[in-house]
């Protein structure tokens, strides 16, 4: 395991290997918003113009546990864990959250639904994923976020975002696309992050990809710590946060 060295005095660590691997060397309860979005084990590897992962189908709830119940000794007692996940996996990602946190940590089942993609003959089109958000402890830090209302009466006001979060996918023209399969749009990632990690706080994403989580915590003033097994996924994450002005 490696880590990949940040620029002296910013204010984001990336690291290099196993998410597990690093995540039972960080200190306990240091962290106030753990994002994870691990392959969603379709079994089909994924590849973008930036590089691929392997996406192999496996008993994801059974191969994440360790690296779950690292996760919420990383937690400070006011933190949260957002685990993103889709249909494949999301029941049994519920359970072995409930066992880990306690089914009354759940804070919220998050759909976001993205609605770009083609339809189905045979059944209803999938066009969301799940985001599992639980809280570390009995009391959570949250700050409702305000999305623009889209009725007639309200137009031009804001209305606090409800669990479905209408984000479009990030679509092959965006200037945000960097090329690494499955990046995450950062208006997702600065939703959750600015609703679910208090100013300043820290930011963990042990499968951290292009670095998207990272980028949004950076940019509100918070630290920002991310791990991937990837080594092209973790270049691409370091150029998006060097890019960043103060960063
Ligand atoms: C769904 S992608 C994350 C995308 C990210 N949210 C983004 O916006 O770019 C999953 C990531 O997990 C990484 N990965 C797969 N297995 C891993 C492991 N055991 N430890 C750490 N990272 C892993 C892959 O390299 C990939 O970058």
């Amino acid at each position: 395991m490696t880590t990949q060295a940040a620029v002296a005095g910013a204010p984001w660590t990336l690291l290099a290997g196993d998410a597990f691997g690093h995540l039972r060397t960080l200190p306990d309860a240091a962290f106030d918003l753990v994002y994870l979005d691990p392959p969603f084990a379709t079994g089909r590897a994924r590849r973008g113009a930036g590089g691929a992962f392997a996406d192999p189908a496996i008993d994801l709830a059974e191969s994440l546990r360790p690296s779950v119940l690292e996760i919420r000794r990383v937690l400070r007692p006011t933190g949260a864990i957002l685990l993103h996940c889709d249909w494949r996996t999301c029941h049994r990602l519920r359970v072995l959250l409930d066992e880990v946190f306690g089914a009354d940590r759940l804070i919220n089942h998050l759909i976001w639904s993205y609605g770009l993609g083609g339809s189905a003959p045979d059944r209803f089109a999938r066009k969301h994923d799940d985001i599992l958000y639980y809280a570390a402890g009995a009391e959570h830090w949250f700050d409702p976020p305000r999305i623009p209302a889209r009725s007639r009466r309200l137009a031009g006001h804001t209305k606090k975002a409800t669990d479905v979060l209408d984000i479009p996918a990030i679509n092959n023209m965006a200037h945000e696309r960097t090329g690494w399969p499955t990046q995450k749009p950062l208006a997702l990632l600065r939703l959750l992050v600015e609703a679910c990690c208090p100013p300043g706080g820290a930011v963990l994403d042990p499968f951290c990809g292009s670095g998207t989580t990272l980028v949004a915590a950076v940019e509100r003033g918070s630290s920002a710590t991310g791990i991937d097994l990837s080594k092209a996924a973790l270049r691409i994450a370091r150029r998006r946060l060097v890019g960043l002005a103060g960063a």
